[in-house]
């Protein structure tokens, strides 16, 4: 911060977030994240043993579905916001309690910060998505690795939560949908350490030899989400994956403070995610047994791109199987029947102002500290945040950069640490020198937070070219000179590998 005092740095950095320009959408909504009005779910259930086309095409298999909230914290009332009402959407789809498994930490709707308690909304004109969601992981429970296990069914390897998992059989559908902050190769989680890449491919694929689905679709937003898939994912496990980023880029969060649309006034906090609002405000649009996966992912890439503005939108990626393309959504994501009279695929849509991921958490903060009383002690503390938020992400830059120079050099140490590989290619060859490296960094330097996922690729490139340990070590050590801020240690956050 240094140079320039609080508000000049806050306002520069709000010139900076604040992206497209936009019309008002012109989806439908009445439909977003409400409840259905054209049918009682006591009298009427959504089932879909009306499904003249079920046997055929769902070999008669049971729908199962895991949403993921990777984040905790007001500040990220979008994340949980978003799986809550993907949670709604299958509900309504006629998914069964039983076969939707819930991570989400919960503890938005009872935040002191939200203005409506007990409520949580994912869209400016949208009613509670909360009430009905299963609590089946939340908390401390939220980790990777009882997603892990719940994904492979097994009961016996799940830490506290409700112990439901996906008991799924050979003719199963399985969709996964996961919304929060990551970075290369990562998928963040609200307890340590992050869901890496390689572990959840692992999983897919001791899934797939175990034979207990047909086939499952995963939906993964999070800032460059590609990059859990690029090079990995393979072709061949019935497996059809799309995330909202593609390897090197941010997701973006929308309806958010200050921008168009808005929130509520009384929300300081953005919404939804640009991706995951595309691919739900489609599904709640559409007759599902007409649109396919395709027609879904063209229309969600085509929304999530911002039309095409990439500054304020990202590249929506495929992985895996795409014969599962021409499939039906509601497959997946099962049928209302209030949407019967619904077109295929035909909404139009208009753009919509967004945040990239890293810079919401500031907005957040910052539009708490414009509400609060000038002389209130709430303020001077949440000002001692903000700026410790902006000397710790200066610290995490600053370290890398200057591991880049002790490992690479002056001249070429910012270019290996930033280097791309080509697409097709993993991120790290090695994920256990990726994990190790990172945790010799953070003993060093600190914890690196949600932010600091974002330098996951520097430490990728530096197994990628073959460092040796005791080099990282110096080079970690004389770039931190063996202090990080109080706040961020590893003994007050934990490693992230
Ligand atoms: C919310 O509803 C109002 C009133 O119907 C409408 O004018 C506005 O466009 C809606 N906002 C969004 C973002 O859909």
């Amino acid at each position: 911060m240094g140079s320039c005092n609080f508000t000049v740095c806050v306002t520069l950095m709000l010139l900076v977030m604040v992206g497209a320009i936009s019309i008002e959408p012109k989806i439908d909504s009445r439909r977003l994240g409400r409840p259905n009005r054209f049918w009682d779910p006591l009298i009427r259930s959504p089932v879909d043993r009306d499904d003249g086309d079920e046997t055929e095409e769902g070999g008669g298999g049971v729908r199962w579905a895991v949403l993921v909230a990777g984040s905790n914290g007001y500040g990220n009332y979008r994340h949980q916001a978003d799986v809550c009402h993907a949670y709604q959407i299958l509900k309504r789809g006629g998914l069964k309690d039983e076969n939707i498994v819930v991570f989400m930490y919960d503890d938005i709707a009872k935040s002191e910060l939200n203005p409506r308690p007990g409520v949580i909304i994912n869209h400016p004109n949208g009613s509670d998505v909360y009430a009905g969601v299963p609590k089946d992981y939340t908390g401390e429970h939220v980790t990777a690795a009882n997603l892990y296990a719940v994904l492979l069914g097994d009961k016996s390897a799940v830490k506290g939560g409700s112990g439901k998992v996906v008991n799924s059989g050979p003719n199963d559908r399985i969709f996964l949908y996961y919304s929060d902050h990551g970075g290369p190769g990562v998928l963040g989680m609200p307890n340590m350490p992050y869901l890496y890449g390689k572990d959840l491919i692992e999983v897919l694929k001791k899934k797939y030899a175990a034979g207990t689905y047909k086939e499952m679709v995963l939906y993964i937003e999070a800032c460059e989400s590609g990059s859990v898939f690029e090079g990995l994912m393979p072709e061949n496990l019935n497996i059809y994956v799309t995330t909202a980023s593609n390897a090197e880029e941010s997701s973006w969060g929308t309806y958010c403070p200050g921008m168009d649309p808005p929130p509520p006034s009384e929300y300081i906090t953005c919404l939804g995610d640009l991706y995951s609002v595309a691919w739900m405000e489609d599904s709640e649009s559409h007759n599902l047994k007409k649109e396919t996966i395709k027609q879904q992912y063209e229309k969600v890439k085509e929304r999530t791109s911002n039309s095409n503005n990439y500054n304020a939108g990202s590249h929506v990626m495929e992985y895996g199987s795409k014969e599962i393309k021409p499939e039906k959504v509601y497959l997946y994501q099962g049928f209302d029947p209030a949407t019967v009279n619904l077109p295929a695929n035909k909404i139009d849509f208009t753009r919509l102002e967004v945040v990239n991921q890293r810079d919401a958490d500031l907005l957040f903060l910052w539009e708490r500290y414009k509400k609060l009383e000038d002389s209130s002690l709430e303020k001077a503390k949440l000002r001692k945040e903000i700026t410790e938020t902006m000397l710790h992400r200066q610290h995490l830059d600053g370290s890398i950069d200057a591991v880049g120079v002790f490992l690479f050099g002056p001249i070429k140490g910012g270019s290996v640490l930033s280097s791309v590989r080509k697409p097709g290619l993993p991120l790290v060859d090695d994920w256990e020198c990726l994990k190790s490296t990172v945790r010799l960094f953070e003993a060093h330097c600190g914890s690196l937070t949600q932010y600091g996922m974002k330098h996951m690729r520097a430490f990728a490139n530096i197994c990628n070219n073959g460092i040796s340990r005791d080099a990282m070590e110096d080079a970690f050590m004389a770039a931190c000179n063996g202090h990080s801020l109080e706040e961020y240690t590893t003994a007050n956050r934990g490693f992230s590998a």
